[in-house]
């Protein structure tokens, strides 16, 4: 990414997240989450068409021929230097928007071409993950309970005032009673492991450690914003069906070789941002008044580990009239899209 070093990319990516989360906030509550997907896809592929990068989609909406924007393979950006991958998710947590429930985000990594791991086939894979202070104490291969104590003991607190995040899945039944039974707390979630990990990896927040098995698209954007913001990740992956796991044996990968952050998100240059599109543990959601919105937004980098938070205010009246004037109609990307406070 030698094209411009002291570019801080996040800077820019924050304005499309912000789209994406103003686009899906629209959706929040009303029980349509592929409408909240599909705007937040729409706002998040429009903003990004306009950043100077030459940019290859390695972690997106999937397989395109299901995706028809924000695909695997696609590229984006202006097609000029710097080259990068891009992994994005315009919404994590579709459920949790639809639903109205706290810790949907819109979010985006970028990285140095080659820099981050191609999930391939694999939809599932084991995390765990903990901030600074605990980083060297994980150890994926050891027991659940094992990983508690010692997270427990590098943060200096006693294991009944430990408390691990984990999906609310069946899958997760033995891990939970293991916690339990050493008086660990559980936090359940629904949904949303990438705003899970990043709560998990911050230094002070009321989660120490996240468990259990999800996505790799979002192992991939989680171990991204732990590359900027600190923590650690151990991952395996997990494929969570035969023909899963016959795709992944097929496609060339170990599904013994334990994955920390730089595995997943390698290089220098790393950039993340996020906004909240619901309220959540890190961000605020997406408020809206009578002249506009407001968003809340991480933007941080690996290289100097800032982590800024952006509290921006959307005026609508005076975006509708700088985006015509620029020739962007407002259904092809104005960050508040028309009819959003009607
Ligand atoms: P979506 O935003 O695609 O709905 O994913 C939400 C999510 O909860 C992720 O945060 C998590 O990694 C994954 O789904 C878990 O998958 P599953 O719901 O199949 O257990």
């Amino acid at each position: 990414m030698s094209a411009l070093p002291d570019r801080n990319l996040a800077m820019e990516l924050v304005r499309v997240t912000e789209a994406a989360a103003l686009a899906a906030a629209r959706w929040v509550g009303r029980g349509d989450k592929k409408a909240a997907d599909r705007a937040a896809v729409d706002a998040m592929r429009s903003m990004l068409a306009r950043i100077e990068m030459d940019g290859l989609v390695v972690i997106g909406e999937g397989e395109k021929d299901d995706a028809p924007m924000l695909f695997n393979g696609e590229r984006i950006g202006n097609g000029k230097p710097p080259l990068v991958d891009v992994a994005v998710d315009p919404l994590e947590g579709t459920t949790l928007c639809a639903s109205g429930a706290p810790n949907a985000i819109a979010v985006i990594a970028i990285a140095e071409r080659g820099a981050m791991f191609d999930p391939g086939p694999c939809f599932y894979m084991e995390k765990l993950v903990t901030d600074n202070e605990a980083a060297m104490a994980i150890d994926i291969e050891r027991p659940i309970e094992d990983n508690v104590r010692a997270v427990a003991a590098a943060k200096g607190k006693p294991i009944n005032e430990t408390t691990v995040l984990m999906l609310d899945r069946p899958r997760h039944e033995e891990a939970k009673r293991r916690v339990r039974e050493i008086g660990g707390r559980i936090r359940l979630i629904g949904d949303g492991d990438v705003a899970g990990a990043m709560t998990a990896a911050t230094e002070g927040s009321a989660i120490d450690m996240l468990y259990g098995i999800g996505g790799t698209p979002e192992g991939v954007l989680a171990a991204a914003a732990i590359r900027c913001i600190g923590g650690e990740i151990h991952a395996r992956l997990m494929p969570q069906s035969e023909e899963e796991k016959l795709a992944v044996l097929d496609y060339g990968m170990d599904l013994k070789r334990i994955l920390t952050r730089r595995d997943l998100v390698a290089g220098q240059d790393v950039f993340f941002a996020a906004t909240g599109v619901t309220d959540g543990d890190t961000l605020q959601g997406v408020r809206y008044s009578r002249r506009g919105a407001t968003t809340e937004s991480i933007v941080t980098r690996a290289r100097s580990g800032t982590v800024r938070t952006i509290h921006g205010q959307h005026n609508r009246e005076k975006l509708e009239a700088y985006l015509n004037s620029t020739g962007m109609s407002l259904s092809e990307g104005s960050p508040i899209p028309a009819g959003m406070l009607e």
